[in-house]
């Protein structure tokens, strides 16, 4: 049997070149080789409040960007989690068997509830539904970006937990990251991590903006004060141009070292964008049609979901049946 690999993204803010080349990327090289589970994490999204409206379309958007990036939702099942209310189960269960401090130490946590008045008790068990949602299919293998690396420490934690309280149920999950776009930073400020909730105009490049938008926005990218390209004493920003680009073109670092060595910023920019908009520009187009085409998102969102859902119910049963619950 092929090893199962499940990853999922939030409906919430706009898809950008972080995510795709941190995790999306990834899924498209690797879905022939194993057995896919692609997620629109919605219950995730709604631990800040969204417009119900919005997050409606957004869910058919993020499906719609997975299949134009390349996932094929022949050999995958693309799925939303809500609509498989084993998700929602699983984490009480999983819930009970987690000490709430080490909730409390993840990083997203803190920084996400130093920024509200009042903490909702869903961003504090965000990383038990995250844990919920790998352990359900038994993934062997979770594709992610690096912020995402300490929750899955904390997955297989949970996982080790339940499996010496209530006897081996849980495959025990490995994190995949790339060698090259785990981190991508924010194109206005290189300190901080490209994010969807950022709002600076010039933050991010988002897979469905604009071309002439990206243009601009990497044209205006911070860099440093040296004149030109130095691979070895570059600034943040500069280094994380010349990650976009690698990631992009697979280049390696003695081709990126002797394409770019001692270009001036503007010209270096320059072919950083365009390489960017070959990637994104036939990812527009796939978009637009397969957004065109009625009905056909609702039909491979309804077929994931009924494809995982035997899966997942197999593995509540099972958590029922160890922990002494009512089957
Ligand atoms: P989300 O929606 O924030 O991000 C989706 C994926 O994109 C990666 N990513 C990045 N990679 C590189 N550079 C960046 N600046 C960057 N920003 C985001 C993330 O690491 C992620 O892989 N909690 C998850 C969603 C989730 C999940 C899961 C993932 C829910 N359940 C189960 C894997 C398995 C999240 O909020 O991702």
């Amino acid at each position: 049997m092929k090893t199962r690999v499940f990853s999922g993204m939030q409906p919430s803010g706009n898809l950008h070149i972080g995510n795709y080349l941190g995790a999306l990327k990834n899924w498209v090289r690797i879905q022939h080789d194993y057995e896919c589970i692609f997620c629109i994490v919605d219950l995730h999204a709604i631990t800040l409040y969204q417009d119900p409206a919005e997050l409606r379309a957004k869910i058919e958007e993020i499906a719609a960007l997975y299949i134009a990036a390349g996932i094929d939702p022949k050999v995958c099942s693309i799925m939303v989690q809500s609509a498989v209310p084993a998700h929602a189960e699983l984490a009480w269960m999983l819930t009970c068997v987690t000490p709430v401090g080490w909730l409390e130490r993840m990083t997203q946590y803190k920084m996400k509830a130093a920024k509200q008045e009042s903490v909702g008790d869903g961003i504090l068990q965000y990383p038990v539904l995250m844990a919920a949602d790998i352990l359900l299919y038994q993934a062997g293998i979770v594709p992610v970006g690096e912020d995402q690396a300490q929750h899955l420490e904390l997955t297989r934690d949970i996982a080790q937990r339940f499996n010496s309280l209530y006897g081996d149920t849980f495959v025990v999950p490995g994190t995949s990251l790339p060698a090259v776009g785990a981190r991508i930073m924010g194109l206005d400020d290189p300190t901080q991590k490209m994010s969807k909730s950022a709002t600076g105009a010039n933050h991010s490049v988002a897979l469905l903006d604009p071309i002439d938008k990206i243009r601009k926005t990497i044209m205006r990218a911070t860099t440093d004060s040296h004149p030109a390209v130095d691979v070895e004493t570059a600034g943040a920003g500069v280094l994380n141009l010349l990650s976009i680009y690698q990631a992009f073109s697979n280049a390696s670092d003695e081709e990126l070292k002797q394409r770019f060595t001692g270009m001036r910023y503007g010209d270096f920019k320059k072919q950083v964008a365009e390489m960017v908009i070959s990637h994104i520009e036939p990812f527009q187009r796939r978009y637009r049609e397969i957004t065109a085409e009625p009905g056909y998102l609702a039909g491979v969102l309804r077929e994931g979901a009924e494809r995982v859902a035997p899966i997942a119910n197999a593995t509540v049963r099972t958590v029922k049946d160890r922990m002494g619950l009512y089957t």
